[in-house]
């Protein structure tokens, strides 16, 4: 807590209201103004086997949804998992809302919140990285244990997509909003617009344009988005991601995050899975929805991201792409508190935090 009010007050966020109203005076006039909508058009760049030991999956058994219920345990305590280094700090602020009774939705916000509000991390929130004509274009995503969604895709200027996405999914009859709409919507709900683009952001931007190279960088400095998913007291499990997608991406790209099956997927009776990496490679086999289908079947959260891993590998195969250019990380929880997490390739940490354990793990992964 320590940290987050001196990082607040670094910002100048004296004000700042994390939660449902964002009402963050005096952020604007510390903000340098350098967001354009006169940046440069760089014309219309294109973006740049068989497994044996697959595991075969046409005759998958579902098991009743009593069953599962009557294999939670007893000592299932309150527990959050999340993607990357910045997963821990961002634990750490969600902690307190986890560990004083309330509910999984509150601190998953609050958690993501935080790194959504830290300039100095560059794929999420405030200072994420922009598209390639210089817009900061944000997707997020959130989802209870009873199926209930909310999402915000390529919104600009509110610095907390997490909060947005909350508030579609509350207040209106919808599950999505999109751009202009979304922005529009978040300051009828009292969020404040904001230029999203923090100065190291405007100069890399501004070196890439000089080859206007569109390469993803795999692992780009240990973090992507943030996804997070937990279980509170009661039982309610929960989760929600948050990204600034790919760097100097296409205008309009919308990548896994705030695609509910694709970025994140809860089943109050089952599980919760997010993901995090090249949300086109996600999105191709509905991956958080995969894990926790798998999950269903009765196998471990592990299991189910591996499963979902190998998946994505055998399709990168087959379409004749190198693995060692992507990377996709899966983190997934049951509801017995059971973890698991895997990536396509080493690199990819989460963080995890309960009344028994609060550090960074580094994933296994199928290629090394
Ligand atoms: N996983 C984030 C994205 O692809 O946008």
């Amino acid at each position: 807590m320590q940290h987050r009010r001196k990082f607040l007050k670094k910002l100048g966020l004296f004000s700042a209201i994390i939660g449902g109203k964002q009402l963050f005076a005096g952020l604007d006039a510390d903000q340098p103004h350098i967001y354009t909508n006169n940046a440069p058009n760089n014309g219309n760049k294109s973006l740049t086997g068989e497994d044996a030991n697959y595991p075969k999956n046409n005759d998958v058994q579902i098991i009743d949804s009593d069953k599962i219920i009557n294999k939670k345990s007893k000592t299932t305590t309150e527990l959050l998992i999340t993607t990357w280094n910045f997963g821990k700090l961002a634990n750490e602020a969600a902690w307190p809302t986890l560990s004083g009774n309330g509910y999984i939705l509150d601190a998953i916000e609050k958690g993501i919140n935080f790194t959504e509000l830290d300039p100095s991390e560059r794929s999420v929130g405030l200072g994420g990285r922009p598209d390639r004509d210089g817009h900061v274009t944000l997707d997020a995503c959130i989802m209870d244990e009873m199926g209930n969604i909310g999402s915000v895709v390529c919104m600009e200027h509110i610095a907390t997509p997490i909060s947005v996405a909350r508030k579609v999914m509350e207040n209106t009859p919808h599950v999505m909003l999109a751009a202009e709409g979304a922005t529009e919507f978040a300051v009828n709900q009292g969020f404040k617009k904001q230029d999203l683009m923090v100065p190291d952001s405007y100069r890399e931007w501004q070196e890439w344009l000089k080859k206007s190279e569109y390469k993803p960088t795999v692992n780009i400095e240990n973090h992507d988005t943030i996804g997070m998913i937990g279980m509170d007291k009661n039982g309610r499990l929960g989760g929600g991601c948050s990204t600034s997608g790919m760097a100097f991406k296409m205008r309009g790209r919308i990548g896994d995050s705030p695609i509910i099956g694709a970025g994140l997927f809860v089943d109050g009776e089952v599980g919760a899975c997010t993901a995090t990496g090249h949300g086109e490679e996600v999105i191709r086999v509905v991956g958080a929805h995969r894990v926790v289908m798998e999950m269903r079947t009765g196998l471990s959260p592990q299991a189910a991201c591996e499963i979902a891993i190998k998946d994505i590998a055998k399709k990168l195969e087959k379409r004749g792409k190198k693995w060692n250019e992507v990377q996709i990380g899966f983190i997934a929880i049951n509801i017995n508190g059971e973890i698991g997490a895997y990536s396509l390739q080493a690199g990819f940490t989460y963080a995890v935090r309960s009344y028994t354990q609060d550090e960074v793990i580094s994933a296994k992964s199928l290629y090394q």
